[in-house]
């Protein structure tokens, strides 16, 4: 049998031995918690997960997804459900991919003092500050393709001196660059006319009426574009 090696962490205060294989997702569930909140997808990929810890008697804030973290010996949690941030309410088809709309919905952009805490918090790796710059710049491509992979967990912002909430600022890069910057596809156009011309209603109604089985088989039969 193999052997498993425990190691305390401290979840909310509580001392608990863990295994030092697990998560510390896993870890909490183990030490008896039920997670319903502050879990989605639980492979990297929801930012639900944000927790903060330190090591032992280190003065250090370290950072991460609880559902890729694992534990290590001594380490004392705090689950972060959501952080608080603004977040700009805006009509896309109102506003338009320049640095003057921009600026109006997050002024604040143009405030970076260039430290890169945001970078260097980020979980997914990202160079956070990079695309901030090519927000206040108005590339807004660049500044999508850089933040392609957030996962909006907001740990860029509790990092941020001058309050900038970055992962809702790159989201509006990104909506402006699909809307306004990439070439519409043609096959999309084609299928919205199909759709509206009544094409695919009865293929709509088999998919409504259809049982899981029947939904299952349609699905593992479906055709897979090359
Ligand atoms: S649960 Fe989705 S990123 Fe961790």
């Amino acid at each position: 049998m193999q052997e498993v090696n425990l190691v305390n962490v401290y979840i909310m205060g509580k001392k608990y031995a863990v295994p030092d294989s697990l998560t510390i997702m896993d870890a909490m569930e183990h030490a008896g918690y039920e997670l319903k909140r502050g879990c989605g997808c639980r492979a990297g990929f929801c930012g639900a997960c944000s927790t903060v810890y330190r090591l032992g008697d280190g003065h250090e804030l370290y950072v991460g997804l609880a559902c890729q973290t694992k534990v290590e010996p001594e380490m004392y949690l705090a689950q972060l459900p959501f952080y608080p941030a603004r977040k700009a309410y805006y009509d896309l088809e109102e506003i338009r991919p320049s640095v003057a709309d921009f600026a109006v919905l997050y002024p604040e952009v143009f405030k970076c003092l260039g430290c890169n805490s945001c970078t260097k918090v980020c979980p997914q790796d990202l160079n956070v500050m990079q695309y901030v710059a090519y927000l206040q710049r108005g590339d807004f491509t660049s500044a999508a393709n850089e933040s392609f992979d957030c996962l909006m967990c907001g740990l860029c912002v509790s990092r941020c001196p001058v309050n900038i909430v970055h992962y809702q600022a790159a989201i509006l890069g990104r909506r402006l660059h699909s809307r306004y910057l990439v070439p519409a596809a043609g096959h999309l156009q084609q299928r919205i006319k199909e759709v509206e011309e009544g094409k695919w209603d009865e293929k709509v109604e088999e998919l409504i009426k259809a049982d899981t089985s029947q939904l299952k088989e349609m699905y593992n039969q479906r055709e897979i574009e090359k």
